[in-house]
């Protein structure tokens, strides 16, 4: 209900269109408009609205150009994150290129390297570790009344933004929720001794990924392509928003990167091998490591059975324990 009237109050000030984003942080509604002029009469009497609306909420009306990354919007505190050791993020430019098969792998891999991991799914337009761990539909329970107990899946604690944002709702309110409910995932999750926490996070360069990497303390971010050229465009734009913000890349993993053929074991490059490896040199960042495209990998993925864990002793599990080590030796 008070969706519907906070869009009915954002309309009557600004078309539709150029809202690009309203979110809740803290104690402050945040509007940003994008492709238009600063409008300050606007601005003002939007301000005022929200205010009626909103009495215990301060709100802000900030005029964006489209590509601007916008370092000073958000409170820079971080938030605190009780129970975790070290924070890396598993991001990529673009969806769809096996971010989350490659944080739910690599999850897996720090595992056996020894670390108490845990995996958090930050992906709010696909949230999909529930389905890679298998505990999709599952509701988030708590143990004390006041804070969640994660799921405990092949020894890694996890918790996803799918169990508390709906995918049925609108893009726009789901990422006006996405920060407070990621901030309580993370703050209120009762986390046992983590070693390494691993962030799914959202894909591209949007808002919210920004926000989450300015309020959580990350000891670096491992940035997924896959070779073809247009995942690396989108790769290296995502490399630069974070240099930007200021939170560290550990480096870049190629996924589907070459085809282990299961006949004779040659290796095949199905799509342009190592694109990934030569914009790491370019852009003096670490390359991880590659992943195959294999069909075993994404049966784990989508049945609940991650590779790492079903397969130890295969190729591709030891592919993602290099990537594993080369990490830890980072951090
Ligand atoms: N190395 C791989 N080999 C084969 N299939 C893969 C591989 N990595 C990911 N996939 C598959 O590709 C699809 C997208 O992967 P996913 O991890 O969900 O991507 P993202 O999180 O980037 O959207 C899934 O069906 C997944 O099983
Ligand atoms: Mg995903």
């Amino acid at each position: 209900m008070q969706d519907e009237q906070l869009n009915l109050c954002l309309k009557k000030h600004f078309p539709a269109e150029n809202v690009a984003d309203v979110r809740i942080i803290g104690k402050k509604v945040i509007v940003q408009i994008k492709n238009m002029a600063e409008d300050k009469a606007k601005a003002e009497s939007l301000k005022k609205d929200l205010a009626q609306m909103f009495p215990q909420y301060k709100s802000s009306v900030i005029f964006i150009t489209q590509n601007e990354v916008n370092v000073g919007v958000a409170q820079i505190e971080k938030w605190r994150i009780n129970g975790v050791k070290k924070i890396i993020g598993v991001a990529s430019g673009k969806g769809g290129v096996g971010k989350s098969t490659t944080a739910v792998n690599l999850a897996l891999a720090l595992a056996d390297c020894g670390k108490r991991v845990a995996l958090v799914d930050a992906d709010i337009y696909g949230p999909s570790l529930p389905t890679m761990l298998g505990y999709e539909g599952m509701p988030l329970t708590t143990s004390d009344g006041e804070n969640f107990s994660p799921f405990m899946e092949y020894g890694i604690q996890s918790v996803s933004i799918g169990s508390l944002i709906d995918r049925n709702t609108p893009l726009i309110w789901r990422g006006a929720k996405a920060c407070g409910a990621l901030e309580q995932l993370l703050t209120q999750t009762l986390w046992d001794n983590v070693d390494v926490l691993v962030i799914d996070m959202p894909p591209g360069t949007g808002d919210i990924l920004i926000t989450l990497s300015q309020h959580v303390d990350f000891a670096g971010i491992v940035i997924v392509s896959t070779p073809q050229d247009i995942a690396l465009i989108d790769a290296i734009k995502g490399v630069n928003m974070f240099k930007k913000i200021g939170v560290p890349i550990l480096g870049i993993v190629e996924n589907m990167s070459y085809f282990l053929c299961p006949h004779c074991g040659e290796k095949i490059d199905i799509f342009s091998h190592n694109g990934a490896k030569q914009i790491a040199e370019k852009m003096g960042e670490v390359f991880l490591g590659a992943i195959p495209l294999d069909a075993e990998i994404c049966a784990g993925s989508d049945n609940g059975a991650p590779i790492v864990a079903k397969s130890p002793d295969s190729p591709h599990t030891k592919a993602y324990r290099n990537i594993a080590e080369n990490i830890l030796r980072k951090i």
